[in-house]
């Protein structure tokens, strides 16, 4: 189905007028282990079948026209997960990024990465330096993938580089203000998530974007991430696009 078709049938859920599709949808893909233990099945098996869907909804947010989508792939809270668990989770990064980055790059998917990097194994840095200088060049949609990601660390790392470009007299403490506070973090450059979408139905941040969702709506989806369907993406971008968002003041506005 063509962008042009999807979004016909978007409409179609029953939004009429010219309310904007979200230009930036973040997703907390939560519940491979229920889905899994729902099953009888081991929780590896989850997140397994959580990739198939990822790349689902990545193909779809790409077909609707999405400027960029944020999937929280590893918190950095993840590694207190067991051992076994931990490195599934890490193997499945590395062979979606061995195994997809070809076709990423020829649907002219640029990646992006936020969280901690620093402190991963070398393997992994390498793949994701590599996913993100071999598609930078592409202009298509933004694919950010949040690994080793949490806001509250993220917000510190940035108030640090704030902190040491003071003390070396580069920047003076009047020069500090959100805009700039926006400019040091992994986000920087990328715009305030319009959406997040958490499946599972659990109602929580879990530490994702904080700064940055300070005027997102959210949708939470009663359904475990595994059987995350593009009916469910399209259920919740009409949600979005039903809802008014005011930013503070009271007239109503549907922009981006
Ligand atoms: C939550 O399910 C999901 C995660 C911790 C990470 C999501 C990971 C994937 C979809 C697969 C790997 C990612 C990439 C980028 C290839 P949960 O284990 O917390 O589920 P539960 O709450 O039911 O236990």
């Amino acid at each position: 189905m063509t962008g042009n078709a999807k979004r016909a049938e978007i409409e179609a859920v029953g939004i009429t007028g010219d309310e904007v599709m979200p230009r930036h949808i973040a997703i907390i893909m939560d519940g491979n282990g229920r889905w899994a233990t729902a099953r009888g099945l081991t929780r590896t098996h989850g997140h397994r079948k959580g990739v198939d869907a990822l790349r689902k909804a990545v193909r779809h947010a790409a077909d609707i026209g999405i400027d960029y989508l944020t999937l929280f792939s590893f918190s950095s809270e993840n590694w207190t997960r067991p051992p076994d668990e931990v490195r599934e989770l890490i193997g499945l990064l590395k062979l979606f990024l061995r195994n997809d980055l070809a076709k990423l790059r020829a649907d002219n998917v640029r990646v992006m990465v936020i969280g901690e990097r620093t402190d991963l194994q070398r393997d992994i840095r390498d793949l994701l330096d590599e996913a993100e200088a071999t598609t930078i060049l592409n202009t298509g949609m933004r694919l950010v993938i949040a690994f080793n990601y949490g806001g509250r660390d993220e917000i510190g790392r940035a108030v640090r580089r704030i902190a040491d470009a003071v003390k070396a007299g580069r920047l003076s403490p009047e020069d500090v203000d959100t805009a700039m506070i926006s400019t040091h973090l992994d986000t920087a450059g990328i715009p305030d998530p319009d959406l997040i979408i958490r499946t599972s139905g659990e109602q929580r941040l879990s530490n994702f974007l904080l700064w940055q969702a300070a005027y997102a709506e959210f949708v939470f989806l009663p359904v475990y991430w595994p059987d995350f369907a593009t009916e469910d993406f399209d259920l919740a971008i009409a949600e979005f696009r039903n809802r008014d968002r005011r930013y503070g003041g009271i007239a109503a506005r549907r922009s981006r």
